[in-house]
């Protein structure tokens, strides 16, 4: 199959680079220069495990390419995907629908044989319709079809899960676009992954079905972590008493600081618009909102607390503010939150993160950015846990308690214990939905 891929972000390169592994001819095509400049020299403009070297793999083997030109990129695909931003409307909490619509339309005037244009973009129900209205009216001889073709990679784990699938959902409106749809996803289904085909709305659905149901989970432990704390309960031991349940399950029930990224917020925030405008009210959706930001604004009061009530002239160390371990994408990251709020209270704050910097500088103004926690934690009154990496969880607990001024740790994600904590000699020690100590 050729394949032209519209936008070469997290979803759009990752999806790319696997579709061409797959056997598929792909060419990838962004408006920014600088994405298909530095995509041409074979480097990769985000951080994910594993992409650049099956990029290489590909683009060795000429099956994949990159483009500004999205004329020559159409020219004979039997597919083209949108894989564009779809960030939260200004204002009101929409979907910002202006890039794939921009995409649409310039689809349109380039395609010439029948296509199927098909949007892996997270968009509201009704969109795919609305893509094909735009197409019609700017080119209507054209003979094609849409397709919802939503993504659930996760930025981190991307190429895994989009190679191994739990599933692939696709929304049709006829047979023509199935089969095409069938035989890009061919190599998945051979190896039994399932590939759940749809109308159009089931398919737009699901994606905010879904994700609004992980945020969901996710916002229940963290709420249930709070009341651990005041009854002296451990939220990792319930955690795992209640995943253990089949009908539960154990993912996304570890307690943290607050969901963040690139999906969560958003795709809530437009579940909830869209259950508005259609007089149905996406009420628990609404609430996981508004309690995922007060357990966000909860942190930053756990850190006041370790500070003695105020961060002025204080030195905190942060390890950690991408918005998971794993990847450079800051968007909607809890850092995003906290941090200024340490920053605006007075102090100096120091953060050490292995990918986030790039993304960071300019969303977290008034840091310090350091390349080793043990370099953050020089003569710093409190070090903050607030991204998992890998770094982070085999620290040298007993160097790092010693390299600061007061000991304190607040660890917003439930790497270490009182036990490692005491043990290395902090005084002061905090987590989530656990008990913790405080010598004062
Ligand atoms: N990031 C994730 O983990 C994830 C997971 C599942 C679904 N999604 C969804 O996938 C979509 C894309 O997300 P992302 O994180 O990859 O976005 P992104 O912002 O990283 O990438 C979007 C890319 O599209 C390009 N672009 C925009 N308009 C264009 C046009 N007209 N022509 C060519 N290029 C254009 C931009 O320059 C940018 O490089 C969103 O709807 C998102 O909700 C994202």
């Amino acid at each position: 199959m050729k394949i032209a891929m519209i936008g070469t972000g997290y979803v759009g390169l990752v999806s790319g680079v696997c579709f061409s592994d797959f056997g598929h001819d792909v060419v990838c095509v962004d408006k920014d220069p600088k994405k298909i400049e530095m995509l041409e020299r074979g480097e990769v403009p985000i951080y994910e495990p594993g992409l650049h070297a099956l990029m290489a793999k590909n683009v060795e083997a000429g099956r994949l390419s990159f483009t500004l030109n999205l004329a020559e990129a159409i020219e004979g695909a039997e597919a083209v995907f949108i894989a564009v931003g779809t960030p939260t409307r200004r204002g009101d909490g929409h979907a910002d629908l202006s890039y794939v619509m921009a995409a649409a339309e310039e689809i349109a005037q380039m395609a010439k044989d029948y296509v199927v244009v098909v949007t892996k973009s997270t968009v509201p129900v009704g969109t795919n319709r609305q893509v094909k209205q735009v197409i019609k009216k700017a080119n209507p001889g054209l003979d094609f079809d849409v397709a919802s073709n939503p993504e659930f990679l996760r930025e981190g784990a991307a190429i895994d899960d989009f190679m191994r699938p739990d599933r692939v959902v696709v929304g049709v409106q006829s047979d023509k676009a199935a089969e095409v749809m069938n035989e890009i996803y061919r190599p998945l289904s051979l190896r039994d992954f399932p590939v759940v085909v749809t109308d159009l709305e089931s398919a737009e659905m699901i994606k905010y079905a879904a994700n609004a149901f992980l945020a969901t989970k996710i916002t229940f432990i963290n709420e249930i972590a709070a009341l651990c704390e005041k009854v002296g309960a451990d939220v990792k031991q319930v955690s795992k008493g209640m995943g253990m349940d089949g009908r539960i399950g154990s993912k996304f029930l570890h307690a943290g600081p607050g969901y963040g990224g690139s999906c969560f917020p958003k795709d809530t925030k437009a579940l909830a618009r869209i259950g508005q405008e259609h007089a149905v009210p996406m009420q628990i959706t609404e609430t996981v909102i508004n309690v995922n930001e007060a357990i966000k604004r909860r942190m930053i009061t756990k850190l006041e607390d370790l500070c003695e009530g105020s961060f002025n002239g204080k030195v905190i160390a942060i390890l950690g503010v991408t918005f998971k371990p794993d990847t450079d994408d800051m968007r909607d990251a809890p850092a995003l939150t906290i941090v200024p709020a340490l920053v605006g209270g007075g102090a100096k704050v120091r953060v050490c993160d292995p990918q986030g910097q790039h993304e960071g500088e300019a969303l977290l103004p008034g840091v310090h950015w350091v390349d080793d926690p043990y370099k953050a934690a020089h003569n710093a009154d409190l070090v903050v846990v607030l991204t998992e990496w890998n770094e982070f969880r085999a620290l040298n607990l007993k160097k790092l308690a010693r390299k600061m001024a007061t000991p304190h740790m607040a660890d917003l994600r439930n790497v270490y214990s009182v036990k490692d904590a005491k043990r290395a000699g902090f005084e002061a020690y905090t987590s989530i939905g656990r008990a913790g100590f405080n010598k004062d």
